[in-house]
């Protein structure tokens, strides 16, 4: 029996449902209704099958982090602010790439060319890699890794 798709939560933190309006001198004009395009877009060139969520919220972002354990599927995660501080994300986040499913933190932006508290992320040492600084490429560079990688 074929085992079926490789099965990815695509995940974004706060404000991040505000692209297109925010800051888009730093995180582009396209809104997060073209990012969801762009990662279904990615996902069916790769073969595959890709679940897209954004929340404000730390504990639903916690609890997909848990339900991609209990589902198998390996996680592209933008953690947005919560990247810098939030270690219930990054023991979330240690539980997924503990349980052998891949995790890759994305960025739009380059945290490491802005203010300094953004040089720290919480999340990149349980990280199994992290791509920043591309804009919205950030999520299709992350995709293309994880489909090298999980096929
Ligand atoms: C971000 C960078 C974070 O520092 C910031 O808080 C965000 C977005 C990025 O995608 O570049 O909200 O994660």
């Amino acid at each position: 029996m074929s085992p079926g798709p490789t099965r990815v939560l695509v995940l974004s933190g706060p404000n991040l449902g505000r692209l297109g309006s925010r800051e888009p001198d730093v995180y582009g004009s396209t809104d997060h209704d073209g990012l969801v395009r762009l990662v279904h877009a990615t996902a069916e060139q790769l073969g595959l099958d890709v679940d897209v969520r954004q929340s404000d919220d730390e504990a639903d972002l916690v609890h997909w982090l848990h339900e991609a354990v209990d589902t198998g599927r390996h996680v592209v995660v933008n953690p947005a602010a919560f990247t810098h501080y939030s270690y219930a994300l990054r023991d979330a986040a240690a539980l997924v790439t503990g349980a052998g499913l891949l995790l890759v933190e994305v960025h739009i932006s380059n945290p490491h060319g802005r203010e300094a508290f953004r040089r720290h992320s919480v999340v990149s040492p349980v990280a199994s890699g992290v791509v920043a600084g591309f804009g919205l490429d950030s999520y299709t560079l992350a995709l293309q890794a994880v489909a090298r990688r999980a096929g």
